[in-house]
C-alpha cells in the first residue's frame, strides 16, 4: 500500500486474532516485528506461521510479557524498544473480554479487565512512547463496544470507552512531537477471543450485537492500514459499525431505542 511503510513494529496481542492479522499485513511490507503476549509457545507458533506463510524473514522477535505487570513491562519492553530498537509503529492490541449480566459479573473480572485492557495499554504506552521518534504511529485497539455500551459488556465497555478517552488525549499531546495516535474500533471479529466470549454471553447480548455481522481479522487489519494511510484518528472497520457510530453521534436516541428493543427479544432466554 503506497505511502505507508514501517521499519519496526511492536504489537501487543500479536500472537493471535486481530494482532496476528496486523502482523501478517506488516511482514508483507518487510516490517521488522516484535510480538508481545504472555504465552511463549503461542508467540513462537505465530512467528513460525508468519515466516513460513509469507516466506519473508525480516526478523520476527517475540517477548513473553503480561502487559498488566507494570514493572516487567517497564523493564523488558523498555529494553526491547530503546534507542535504535525504537518502533515507528506501536499497536496496543492485547485485551480480554468476559461478557455477562452485571449482577452476575464478579468484581474480580471487572478488575482483571481494567488491569489488562486499560492499565495494560497505559503500561505499554509509558514504556515505549518515550523512545518513539517524530513520524511514528501509535494504534490503541478499542472496540465498537467503546462507542456504544451494550448489554453484558459493563466491564469491557468501561475499558474500551476508556481507551478512546486515553487515545484522544494522547493524540493531542503527541501531535506536538509529530507522532500520530489512532484508535481502532472493530465490531465482532472471528477470533479466539470471540469464541471465548460466546461461552458467557447472555442471550440478550447475542440479540443486541448479532446484528452488526462478524468480520475476519484480515478485514480488520486491512481497514486499519487504510485508515492509517488516510491519517484517521478513529478507525472503524465495516459499514454497519460505521453506521452505528454515525447514528450514535447524531441521533443517540435511535440507537438506544434499537438496542433496548433487541435486548427485550433475545433468543433462548430462560424465562421464555
Ligand atoms: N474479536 C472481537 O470480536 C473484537 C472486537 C472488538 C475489539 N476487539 C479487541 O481486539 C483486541 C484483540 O482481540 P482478539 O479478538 O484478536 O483476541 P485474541 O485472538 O484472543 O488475542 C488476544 C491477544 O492478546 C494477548 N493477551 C491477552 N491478555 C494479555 C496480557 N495480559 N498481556 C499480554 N498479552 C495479552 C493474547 O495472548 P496471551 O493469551 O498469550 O497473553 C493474544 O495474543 C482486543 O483488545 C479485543 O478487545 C476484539
Amino acid at each position: 500500500m503506497s505511502g505507508l511503510s514501517f521499519r519496526r513494529a511492536v504489537i501487543t496481542g500479536g500472537s493471535s486474532g486481530i494482532g496476528l492479522a496486523i502482523a501478517a499485513w506488516l511482514i508483507q511490507q518487510n516490517t521488522e516485528l516484535l510480538l508481545v503476549a504472555r504465552n511463549q509457545k503461542k508467540l513462537e507458533q505465530a512467528a513460525a506461521h508468519l515466516t513460513s506463510t509469507y516466506g519473508i524473514n525480516t526478523g520476527v522477535q517475540t517477548l513473553s510479557l503480561d502487559i498488566a505487570d507494570r514493572a516487567a513491562v517497564t523493564e523488558k519492553l523498555g529494553e526491547a524498544c530503546s534507542d535504535e530498537l525504537a518502533p515507528d509503529l506501536l499497536v496496543n492490541c492485547a485485551g480480554m473480554a468476559h461478557p455477562d449480566y452485571f449482577q452476575k459479573l464478579d468484581s474480580d473480572i471487572f478488575d482483571a479487565t481494567v488491569r489488562t485492557n486499560l492499565t495494560g495499554t497505559w503500561n505499554v504506552l509509558k514504556a515505549v512512547v518515550p523512545f518513539m521518534k517524530p513520524g511514528s504511529r501509535v494504534v490503541n485497539v478499542s472496540s465498537v463496544a467503546g462507542l456504544v455500551g451494550t448489554f453484558g459488556y459493563t466491564a469491557y465497555a468501561a475499558t474500551k470507552f476508556g481507551i478512546i478517552g486515553l487515545s484522544e488525549a494522547l493524540r493531542n499531546e503527541l501531535s506536538l512531537k509529530g507522532i500520530r495516535v489512532s484508535v481502532l474500533c472493530p465490531p465482532d471479529t472471528d477470533t479466539p477471543q470471540l469464541e471465548q466470549e460466546n461461552l458467557t454471553k447472555p442471550p440478550e447480548t447475542k440479540a443486541v450485537n448479532g446484528n452488526a455481522g462478524i468480520l475476519k481479522p484480515e478485514q480488520v487489519a486491512k481497514a486499519l492500514f487504510k485508515g492509517l494511510r488516510k491519517n484517521r484518528f478513529i478507525i472503524i472497520p465495516g459499514f454497519q459499525s460505521n453506521m452505528i457510530f454515525f447514528l450514535k453521534r447524531l441521533f443517540p436516541g435511535i440507537i438506544y431505542s434499537m438496542i433496548d428493543m433487541y435486548a427485550k427479544k433475545p433468543i433462548g432466554r430462560d424465562d421464555e
